[in-house]
């Protein structure tokens, strides 16, 4: 089968590729035509090992290609996904523009040639988007109609940056959104050799299962955050609370871990584009709204921690480690190191910032602030470090690094270190929902 992927990104590669795996012909399109030569020689323009190296074979024997041409890999294809962006505008709903735009050229592309094509709606949309937006532009441009000529789903996504081809390959279920049997049928065969639970619904359901999905993951860790901050004002360890909390099945372990909030560029624009949806409907949403406002604060509890630990922080020193969203991943979108610097910096602190991967994508968002090379680099002469994402090489530090300090204070924000170790190493160890803090 011919597959023609729109978007080269995460989810579009990730897509590409396990499609690729299962011995189809895939065609990945973009209008950025650096990406187009990286994935022609094999590289992956984010930091993905495991899927660059299944990406590299694909490409070698000739089983996956990139593309400019949208309308020639159209015509050639019997599956389309749009696999496109779909970030936050600034009051919070979704930005639908590059996605309207890849319809409209893929409808060009349907006008001229003949045979019936699903085309699968892989980006994540609020809810009615897919047949009141999407739609109608794919019938105008084509002169076709969908249902008869074209058949049209919604397939949403489920992957985490850092596991993209594992969770490709065995997802924990399979959503085919369909406008129709036939068009149902068509993407639930295609997906028939990958073995997981298969939800068969409407197009509006499937888009929502996606919103409601990252909305719960998102409630859980603001949820872990809320008793993480109790945790520490009542001199409680939140990390045995939330293990023993885990156990109960009810409740499952998973996105327990407090941190410095949620960042990324799913969780947050979701539950911001399912707040502004409900808004348009009259209807509160209160829940999402305590969600995003608890993630939004999270930054500052690690300031709340240095000022319990230094007072005054003017002039001091801070080295901030982990830059990209979560440790393992160069992503930088939504990454909680932009508050948190942003209130260390109007605080009037040095920030000395390293990440092992992120770097140079987040020197984008902030051009401005010192940079080291090595974590022993943006400890000398620091008087507290703050763990923002959890880099496992985090986890190597040791007194070594931190003898190099002016002021061995450690603020674990995502709670990665051993706080015993870490004493033990000649440092002051403090973290998110670790009760030392106010006991002192
Ligand atoms: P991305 O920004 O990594 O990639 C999008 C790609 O689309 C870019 O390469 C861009 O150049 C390309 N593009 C934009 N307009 C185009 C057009 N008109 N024609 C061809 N290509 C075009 O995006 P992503 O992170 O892969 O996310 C894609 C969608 O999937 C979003 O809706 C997101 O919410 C959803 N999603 C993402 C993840 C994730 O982990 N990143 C997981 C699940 C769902
Ligand atoms: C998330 C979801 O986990 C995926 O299922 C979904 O497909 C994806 O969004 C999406 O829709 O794009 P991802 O953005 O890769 O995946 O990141 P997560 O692993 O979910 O982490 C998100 C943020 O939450 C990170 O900042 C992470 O540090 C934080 N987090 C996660 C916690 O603070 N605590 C936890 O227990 C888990």
């Amino acid at each position: 089968m011919r597959i023609c992927v729109i978007g080269a990104g995460y989810v579009g590669l990730a897509t590409g590729v396990m499609f690729g795996k299962l011995g189809h012909e895939v065609v990945c399109v973009d209008i950025d035509g650096r990406r187009l030569r990286d994935i022609s020689a094999g590289r992956l323009p984010f930091y993905e090992p495991p899927l660059e190296k299944e990406l590299r074979k694909l490409v070698k024997n000739g089983m996956l290609s990139a593309s400019g041409d949208i309308k020639k890999s159209v015509a050639r294809s019997k599956f389309v996904f749009l696999c496109v962006q779909t970030p936050s505008l600034s009051s919070g709903k979704i930005d639908i523009r590059a996605l309207k735009t890849a319809c409209r050229d893929v409808a060009r592309a349907m006008a001229g040639a003949d045979g019936y094509r699903v085309i699968v709606v892989k980006s994540t949309v609020v809810p009615s988007t897919t047949d009141t937006v999407l739609k109608p532009i794919l019938e105008d441009g084509s002169g076709k109609s969908i249902g008869r000529e074209i058949g049209l789903c919604v397939n949403p996504e489920f992957l985490q940056e850092g596991s993209a081809l594992k969770d490709s390959m065995e997802p924990s279920r399979i959503v085919v959104g369909a406008h129709d049997k036939r068009s149902s049928d068509a993407l639930a065969r295609l997906y028939s050799p990958i073995k997981s639970s298969t939800f068969r619904t409407d197009l509006r359901t499937a888009e929502m299962i996606k919103y409601a999905a990252n909305s719960f993951l998102a409630a859980k860790i603001s949820y872990a955050n809320e008793m993480a901050n109790l945790c520490l004002r009542l001199g409680i360890d939140s990390e045995q609370v939330l293990a023993a909390v885990g156990e109960d099945p009810r409740i499952g372990k998973l996105f327990l871990k407090p941190g410095l909030g949620f960042g990324g560029s799913c969780l947050p624009k979701d539950v911001r584009a399912l707040k502004q949806k409900a808004r348009e409907l009259d209807y509160p949403a209160h829940l999402l709204t305590a969600i995003q406002r608890i993630n939004d604060e999270q930054p500052d509890e690690a300031i709340s921690i240095l000022k319990s630990v230094f007072k005054d922080l003017k002039g001091l020193r801070i080295a901030v480690l982990g830059l990209s969203f979560k440790g393992g991943v160069d992503d930088v979108r939504d990454t909680r190191a932009v508050p948190l610097i942003t209130s260390l910096l109007a605080k009037n602190v040095e920030v000395v910032a390293y990440d092992p991967i992120a770097m140079s994508r987040f020197i984008e968002l902030m051009p401005t602030i010192r940079y080291a090379s090595t974590v022993e680099d943006a400890l000398t002469q620091a008087d507290a470090c703050v763990i923002q994402a959890d880099w496992p090489e985090f986890r190597e530090i040791g007194r070594a690094q931190f003898s190099k300090m002016r002021n061995p204070v450690v603020i674990d924000g995502r709670r990665l270190l051993d706080p015993g170790e870490v004493e033990a190493s000649g440092a002051k160890y403090f973290g998110v929902g670790y009760g030392r803090a106010r006991r002192e």
